[in-house]
């Protein structure tokens, strides 16, 4: 098959990366990618929204699979743009069209859908800006912390977690009514606090059978000991020793297989990556979001613990003929550790050459944000690379990604030193 993935992220690098090792991939493309896709696939040079180029990049080159990478296209409508051209409609696309992408686009259609389907989730209601009244008012009854949300895609940062009711009321105004987040924040949900530990579920659907793929968990702020500002993420870990069957299970029963019913039941024709975000509230799974693609940098730990053939799943899930297909997994341990600019995820500077990554040792280095410069690798963005290192226990595998981390350099270079520290010892 020929194979485009959408995307220039660690994500893409180790979509790309694992689909190259199957023999069902002839030609790969990644689009616009990195300088580390371009060790694994021909870079081609169109943004991810420019749907009118990448469809027509898709005929010239004979494009078989499109795998789309990160929410943006997804929401704007890539997967309705390729099924309403004659030309494009038979090509085979992992990624939900605009309405499933609503799951991740709006969370306020995310949470009626949790609702509607009975889908265990935080307590919520949402607020337009006309609504700035009431919604102060609901704040007065709310205990603290409270949890804000903007509705719509926010890069992340849509989520203020306030730790009273007088610090609620000034961040909804900020959000409402000065548009904190811009056309984002028209809509607020202000939501009740889960107390409790995260996980990131993966689900691989056609709209009516999925696979589950390995968990795992992810280290959202920028400081060690999860202090300081949120980040897109500073490393993750596969498999997550709370995970456990049971509880795993409760995930599937309560959680995936409600998701699937709900989209089937709603006609809604979802072919592609559903990430569920979890917290652990004392054993019980609450949903905290529905993404529709994958997660960047879980990806990068998920990907090397895989043992199946991942072209034939993508192009399984994408004919909608995902049923009777099984994941194997292999039982190592992953932890991926972010490399990033100094000074992300505020401002931080570019085009720094990027040295040591010409000794990899025992990890995979799936680049983010670097781009080539004359016979440099420099860097390009703030989460720059990601190390991912296996091995037959959590010890070795940090070991083991943290002593390539430790041969590469870049003026301003800082990474988290205690990714997968707190599950080493976790007692529950
Ligand atoms: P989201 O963009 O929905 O993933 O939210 C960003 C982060 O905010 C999550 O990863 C959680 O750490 C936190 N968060 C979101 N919703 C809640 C909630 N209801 N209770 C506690 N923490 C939350
Ligand atoms: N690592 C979290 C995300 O991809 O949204």
């Amino acid at each position: 098959m020929n194979i485009l993935v959408i995307g220039n992220g660690g994500r893409e690098h180790a979509l790309a990366w694992k689909m190259r090792q199957s023999p069902l991939c002839q030609k790969i493309y990644v689009a616009p990618g990195n300088a580390g896709t371009a060790s694994v696939a021909e870079n081609v040079s169109i943004g991810v929204d420019d749907f009118a180029r990448l469809g027509q990049f898709c005929i010239d080159k004979a494009i078989d699979l499109v795998v789309v990478g990160p929410e943006g296209p997804l929401v704007n409508g890539i997967r309705d743009f390729f099924e309403n051209d004659a030309a494009l409609k038979n090509i085979l696309m992992v990624g939900p069209g605009k309405i499933g992408a609503q799951l991740e686009g709006s969370k306020d259609y995310s949470k009626q859908f949790m609702l509607r389907n009975n889908i265990p989730t935080a307590k919520a209601r949402t607020f337009a800006a006309g609504d700035l009244v009431q919604a102060l008012d609901y704040i007065s009854e709310c205990k603290p912390p409270i949890v804000l949300k903007a509705d719509g895609l926010a890069g992340g940062k849509g989520v203020v977690i306030s730790l009273s009711q007088g610090e609620a009321k000034a961040v909804i105004k900020e959000m409402l009514v000065n548009k904190r987040f811009g056309a984002a924040s028209s809509k607020v949900l202000i939501e009740e606090f889960l107390n409790g530990i995260e996980l990131s579920v993966f689900v691989l659907t056609d709209g009516k059978d999925y696979v589950l793929l390995p968990e795992a968990k992810d280290y959202k702020r920028i400081g060690d000991g999860d202090t300081g500002p949120n980040t897109g993420g500073m490393g993750a870990v596969s498999p997550v020793i709370f995970a456990d069957s049971v509880f795993m299970s409760k995930i599937e029963e309560r959680i995936v297989k409600p998701t699937i019913d709900g989209l089937l039941r709603e006609k809604i024709d979802y072919k592609g990556f559903i990430f569920v975000g979890i917290m652990n509230v004392g054993g019980n799974p609450f949903v905290i979001e529905y993404n529709a693609r994958m997660g960047d940098p879980e990806t990068q730990a998920v990907m090397p613990r895989i043992k199946s053939d991942l072209v034939d799943l993508l192009a399984a899930c994408g004919k909608g003929q995902l049923a009777g297909k099984n994941l194997e997994v292999h039982d190592d341990f992953a932890v991926t550790v972010a490399l990033v600019s100094g000074g992300y995820p505020g401002e931080y500077e570019t085009g720094k050459v990027i040295s040591g990554l010409d000794h990899q040792g025992d990890s995979i280095v799936f680049h983010a944000g670097t781009t080539k410069h004359e016979d440099d690798v420099i860097t390009h963005g703030g989460r720059v690379l990601a190390i991912s290192g296996s091995g037959n226990s959590l010890e070795q595998a940090r070991a083991r990604a943290y002593k390539t981390a430790s041969g590469i350099d870049w003026e301003g270079l800082y990474y988290r030193k205690d990714i997968g520290q707190d599950l080493m010892n976790y007692k529950g």
